[in-house]
């Protein structure tokens, strides 16, 4: 195994699982069932709750202070607020990879502070996540790429080349399956990251700037994705510096300012609108 294989299995978008729960093949080496007991919440439940997280690093950086916040399941959130601000210190705690100083952070109505290390895993396998840097294996294909995403849960041969080949459909890169990252632009390689963080159906798909390294219309190519992706039921989550894209869009909204939530406005936009004179 090489190096950045090995470094995509600590990816949560690595181990995803697609089945509910109970029908998972489960690996020799993995916990039992019985011992992380999350039910996939209905439409309108909480899939993200945040209560009173404060986040500081060790250096002694107040990242986060006093975070209160729901995202219900099906829903569509973009994270804004200037660099700093603390987007990627509060995404990265849903999938936890940091914990909260204090406060909890629910993931599909379990507090994940709960988590034994062992079962983190499985936490994990129900989302998705996406980088700005893609983060795909520059040795694989698109479809290895893909498929890794599943061999990685043990999830079996036979099951692994028509839900590849449909994730591929779903970002359109069926016709470049075989293709090397090398050989794809970054808006293609943005989308076998999002084929692989898709193809186990997580039921949250969260981008830490998805499209920060992209051009604008590449850019617009990937939010219309999540955008059809979250129209399917997947409740989704992105931060992003894209003002336009925000502004066009006009889902939920959470400003972040200084470790705080700043805003939070249904179809909100990227920068506050003045108040209307009259
Ligand atoms: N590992 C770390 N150790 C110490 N401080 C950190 C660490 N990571 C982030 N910070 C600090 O925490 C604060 C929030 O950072 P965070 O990365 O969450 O911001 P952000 O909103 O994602 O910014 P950007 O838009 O630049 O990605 C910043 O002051 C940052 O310097
Ligand atoms: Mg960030």
């Amino acid at each position: 195994m090489t190096d950045s294989e090995e470094e995509i299995l600590d990816e949560p978008a690595s181990l995803l699982d697609p089945k509910p729960i109970l029908e998972r093949e489960v690996s020799p080496l993995a916990p039992p069932l019985e011992t992380l007991p999350i039910v996939e919440a209905p439409p309108g439940q909480p899939m993200v709750e945040y209560l009173s997280v404060n986040l500081t690093y060790p250096n002694g950086v107040q990242a986060l202070k006093d975070v209160n916040l729901v995202v219900k399941k099906g829903e569509f959130v973009f994270l804004v607020g200037s660099t700093g601000s603390g987007k990627s210190s509060l995404l990265k705690m849903i999938h936890r990879e940091l914990e909260p100083t204090t406060g909890a952070v629910y993931v599909d109505r379990q507090d994940i502070s709960e988590l034994k290390k062992h079962q983190i895993p499985y936490l994990r396998r129900k989302l998705g996540v996406i980088f700005q840097d893609f983060r795909v294996l520059p040795h694989k294909t698109a479809y290895e790429n893909v498929a890794f995403a599943l061999e990685v849960t043990g999830v079996h041969h036979r099951y692994i080349r028509p839900r590849v080949r449909r994730a591929l459909e779903l970002v359109s890169l069926s016709e470049k399956s075989h293709r090397l990252p090398g050989e794809m632009s970054g808006g293609e390689q943005q989308r076998v990251a999002i084929a692989r963080a898709l193809v186990n159906e997580p039921v949250l798909l969260i981008g830490d700037e998805p499209t920060g390294n992209l051009d604008p219309d590449t850019s617009w190519d990937i939010m219309q994705t999540l955008s059809q992706i979250n129209a399917s039921g997947t409740t989704v989550m992105v931060a992003t510096h894209n003002s336009q894209i925000v502004d066009v869009m006009r889902k939920r909204v959470l400003v972040m300012q200084r470790g705080t939530l700043l805003r939070d406005e249904e179809r909100g936009r990227y920068t506050a609108q003045p108040e209307a004179r009259g």
